[in-house]
């Protein structure tokens, strides 16, 4: 089936199978792989996105449920002249990752999160991230990073 997603910004037509993955389009058909997949189990959040603004796991939904929805994944968040987006600033600073693996999802999750809830409370952030997981990081700094992420947002 062909099926135009617009991911970024930037409109695409994908011919895939109708049991296609979001995920699946995302990082083999349009070769975005910043959105990572741990568990392909809707468990562990790494392969978070935006769909029209709200993160969703991209390893359960499908791709042909998305025709002309605004999608946005890690790769799209930073400025066009490559400034990462305050989140992502934050997550560097705050020393908010170890291996990586988890931090895409975390990321998008953090920036849905701070749409809604602009002044979120340490426990909204936590639950927030309840679906996503880290195996490295303890949460700590993570939960430090979208502190100051909100913060540095609001400024902008
Ligand atoms: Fe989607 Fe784990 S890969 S939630
Ligand atoms: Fe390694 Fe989170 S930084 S899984």
């Amino acid at each position: 089936m062909k099926v135009q997603l617009k991911v970024n910004g930037r409109a695409s037509e994908v011919d895939v199978a109708p049991n296609t993955l979001l995920v699946t389009a995302i990082r083999e058909h349009l070769k975005l792989t910043g959105t990572h997949v741990g568990c392909d189990t809707a468990q562990c959040g790494a392969c978070t996105v935006l769909v029209n603004g709200r993160a969703v796991k991209s390893c359960n939904t499908l791709a042909v449920q998305h025709p002309g929805a605004e999608i946005t994944t890690i790769e799209g968040l930073a400025a066009a002249d490559g400034t990462m987006h305050p989140m992502q600033a934050a997550f560097k600073e705050c020393h908010g990752l170890q291996c990586g693996f988890c931090t895409p999802g975390m990321v998008m999750s953090a920036v849905d999160l701070c749409k809604r809830h602009p002044n979120a409370s340490e426990q909204q952030i936590r639950e927030q991230l309840e679906g996503n997981l880290c195996r490295c990081t303890g949460y700590q700094n993570i939960v430090r990073a979208v502190q100051t992420g909100m913060a540095e947002t609001a400024k902008a």
